[in-house]
Order: C-alpha cells, then sequence, then structure tokens
C-alpha cells in the first residue's frame, strides 16, 4: 500500500502527526517536493520534535526515509537538523536516511536572493521563508541549478557556483545585500556536506525495489494545496508542487504506485504569509493565539485563522484526488458556541463553488456562509467516532458531504494517541 498525505489548505495542517500514525505500518518515508520552509512538529510522548527536511519515519526504528529529487536541500540546514536529533538520542545512519543524488541544493546566496527578490517585490512581497525555496527552484527550472550529485564533486562544485554568482551577485549589489565569495560559500557549505555525504544515492531504484517488494511506502508532503505552485493562490504560493502529483515527479515512482491519498485539513483554516484567505476571522485568530496554538513551527510567525473554507477543500479534494480525509484540530473549536463553514464564493453577486484564478478577484470574493451549532465541550480524550459530541460529527459529516471525500481520520490533540479512525 502506498499513500500520498498531503495538505489541503496553505500547510501546517497536521500531515507530520498524520504520517506519524501511518508510519507505524509503512517501511519507507519520503519527502518530494519543497525544503526546510516546512516544519512538522511531532509529539512523541514527553518529547516534541521539530522537522525541517528529514521524514517523519526518523523517529520510528526500522523505517527507510528518503529525501527525494524534487526536494531542494539546504545541506547546510539538513546538517544542522540531523545533529539536533542526534542530540535528542535520535540515531541516524543511512540505514534509515537517504538523499537523492538528484535533489537541487540551497547554497547560502538563495536565502540572500530570496530576501533581494522580496524587497524587490515591495507592496507585492510574499512573505516567504527566507529559505531560499523560490531562489533554487528557480536555477533548476533556468538549468543553473546544483545537484548533490554535483555538490560532491569539488572541482565542478566550483565551477558551476562561481558562474551562478557573476549574475547572483549583480542582483545582490543591486539591492545593497553582500555579495558572496564561491570559496567562501563552499567552505561554509563543506562541513554539512560531509555530515550528509554517507547518506546520498540514487534513490531511485531503491524506491523502486520497495514498490516491486509490496512493502508500504508513504509520501510525507510539505506545505499545502494552495501553496502549489500550479493550483494555488498564485503568485502567493511557494516553488513546488505540493499536490499529490508531486509525489510522483519528486520521487521518481509513477502515478500507477500509487494506491491511496490522503488529504490532511485543520476543522478551520490558517495561513502564513501573505495572499488570499476568504474566511480569515480576526475574532477567531486572537481567539486561537490566545489559547497557545497557531504559531509556525520554521518561522514562530503567528497563523492567520479563518472558518473552513470547504471551496478550497472541494477543489483541494479533486487536484490531489484524495481518497481519505484526515481532520486535525478539531479540539481548536471545542470551547466555540457556534462554527461557521464557507460552501460557496459570491463574486459580484454570483456563487462560484470553485476557487478563482483572477488575482483581483481573491480581493472581491466573500464567503458564503452557513453556521453550525459547536459542541462547548472536551474532545480531546475521546479515542473513538461515538465518543464525540453530536454535534462535533454533524460537523465532520457535512464537512465530508462538502468536499466530496470521506473522512477517515480525526486529530483531537497533539500525541500520537489523539488519532481518531473512521
Ligand atoms: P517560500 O516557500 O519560503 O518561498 O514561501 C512562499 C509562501 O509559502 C509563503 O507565504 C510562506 O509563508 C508559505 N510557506 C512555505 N512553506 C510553508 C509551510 O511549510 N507551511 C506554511 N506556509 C508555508
Amino acid at each position: 500500500m502506498n499513500t500520498i498525505v498531503n495538505g489541503l489548505q496553505w500547510g501546517d495542517e497536521g500531515k507530520g502527526k498524520i504520517v506519524d500514525y501511518l508510519t507505524e505500518t509503512a517501511d519507507l518515508v519520503v519527502r518530494g517536493q519543497g525544503g526546510n520552509n516546512a516544519g512538522h512538529t511531532v509529539i512523541v510522548g514527553q518529547d516534541k520534535y521539530i522537522l525541517h527536511l528529514v521524514p517523519s519515519g526518523i523517529l520510528w526504528s526500522g523505517k527507510q526515509n528518503v529525501i527525494g529529487n524534487g526536494v531542494v536541500l539546504d545541506p547546510i540546514g539538513l546538517a544542522r537538523e540531523i545533529s539536533t536529533l542526534e542530540q535528542q538520542g535520535v540515531t541516524i545512519t543511512p540505514d534509515n536516511l537517504l538523499i537523492s543524488d538528484r535533489a537541487h541544493v540551497v547554497l547560502p546566496y538563495h536565502c540572500d536572493l530570496d530576501a533581494a527578490q522580496e524587497q524587490a517585490r515591495g507592496k507585492f512581497a510574499i512573505g516567504t521563508t527566507r529559505r531560499g525555496i523560490g531562489p533554487a527552484y528557480s536555477d533548476k527550472a533556468t538549468r543553473n541549478g546544483l545537484r548533490m550529485a554535483d555538490l560532491l564533486d569539488s572541482s565542478l562544485a566550483h565551477e558551476l557556483v562561481s558562474v551562478r554568482l557573476e549574475d547572483a551577485n549583480q542582483f545582490l549589489r543591486a539591492h545593497n545585500i553582500p555579495t558572496h565569495d564561491p570559496e567562501k560559500v563552499l567552505e561554509e557549505v563543506e562541513s554539512g556536506l560531509e555530515r550528509l555525504r554517507p547518506h546520498v544515492a540514487n534513490t531511485i531504484p531503491v524506491l523502486h525495489d520497495a514498490w516491486k517488494a509490496e512493502r508500504n511506502i508513504v509520501f510525507e508532503g510539505a506545505q499545502g494545496t494552495f501553496l502549489d505552485i500550479d493550483f494555488g493562490t498564485y503568485p502567493f504560493v511557494t516553488s513546488s508542487n505540493t499536490t499529490s502529483g508531486g509525489a510522483c515527479t519528486g520521487s521518481g515512482l509513477p502515478p500507477v504506485a500509487i494506491d491511496r491519498v490522503i488529504g490532511v485539513c485543520k476543522a478551520y483554516t490558517t495561513r502564513v504569509g501573505e495572499g488570499a484567505h476568504v474566511t480569515e476571522d480576526e475574532e477567531f485568530s486572537s481567539y486561537l493565539h490566545g489559547l497557545g496554538r497557531e504559531f509556525g513551527a520554521t518561522t514562530g510567525r503567528k497563523r492567520r485563522c479563518g472558518w473552513l473554507d470547504c471551496v478550497l477543500l472541494r477543489f483541494a479534494c479533486m487536484v490531489n484526488g484524495v481518497t481519505d480525509l484526515a481532520v486535525t484540530n478539531l479540539d481548536g473549536l471545542d470551547e466555540r458556541k457556534e462554527i461557521r463553514v464557507c460552501t460557496a464564493y459570491n463574486l459580484d453577486g454570483v456563487e462560484h463553488a470553485f476557487p478563482p484564478a483572477q488575482r483581483d478577484s481573491w480581493t472581491r470574493v466573500r464567503p458564503v456562509y452557513e453556521t453550525h451549532p459547536g459542541w462547548r465541550s472536551d474532545t480531546s480524550g475521546c479515542r473513538n467516532w461515538e465518543d464525540l459530541p453530536r454535534n462535533a460529527q454533524n460537523y465532520l459529516n457535512r464537512l465530508a458531504e462538502l468536499s466530496g471525500a470521506p473522512v477517515r481520520y480525526v486529530g483531537i490533540g497533539p500525541d500520537r494517541e489523539q488519532t481518531i479512525l473512521l
């Protein structure tokens, strides 16, 4: 059984926890896109782990984790993340972590280019994580990128970085950002690279062998559908395909290898960074922040919170081919008297079931809401569907109806056991 786990909103849906839950029966956990712009928090007992690039299967023994070719990888950041995990007692060897030799690398100048580009965008800034993701994927697309295989060949790496920096430095200079020297860049990366070297491999045959041997593979999506470069709220998106297709192009396993797509959404909607958020609600945001919830794992920024947007959810279930829905953070709604759900967008008096493509439409659409009674009781101790209050069950049933996919998992807290299976 090969499973893709994707976010159906703007990231931070709690995919890490669902992947962690599935990993018990998985043999391999694979990341196929994104970089260390992602942040997954996994709680195991008293311990809290924050993962950016390392797949969450690393927290289990006997699982092979793979960072696929579609990921953009910051070698310094990854080496640091591995070291932090090791300090927390996690053993990391090539037996449980492989890195694709085709994965593109994020170098220090990519982060500065990210900052310079944001500066140049002025009022159209995207609010990126400044992790160099856009510039690294741009270099990949314009064929100026370096892959892990290139970086490991030091003379080739020097040549490629030198050529790239001629152009990149001009851009940085124009934005009053310090320029980079090829020697220094490679020196800086070297220590991280040494730690990563034994893990670098041609991961594609490894995945195909696992598929042929009918081992269970879980694809851990990063970010969410509306940050997808094709299907998201462009241009306020990230630079990769965060939807299910990205798992295939980002790993080398073909679509016919996929058996199931689990779409993860919160019981409400959150977003970090700029861009449309039709159901954003200030009062509800402050309420969740007041509970200590909804602060970004990567940047610590406050997430912008709003009601569940089923226009987005419906579209996300379509483009990902969601077979199973996982609804997380249901407990965030526990104390609310009334809960709103957006069923359609009203654009200039006309109702729409799907999100618009036109940039200016996003500022004009108004949510069409229906209101549900809250359940006003603590769901965090519920372990079965029957334990959930009737109003919570009704809410979840309506969510499934509006999105067109069945609810199979419900998250009611951060702990491993706080997931209800339907
Ligand atoms: P970038 O991926 O750093 O280029 O940022 C582009 C947009 O995606 C910004 O709005 C970020 O806040 C958002 N973003 C990127 N990664 C994540 C994530 O893992 N969770 C939530 N938002 C993200």
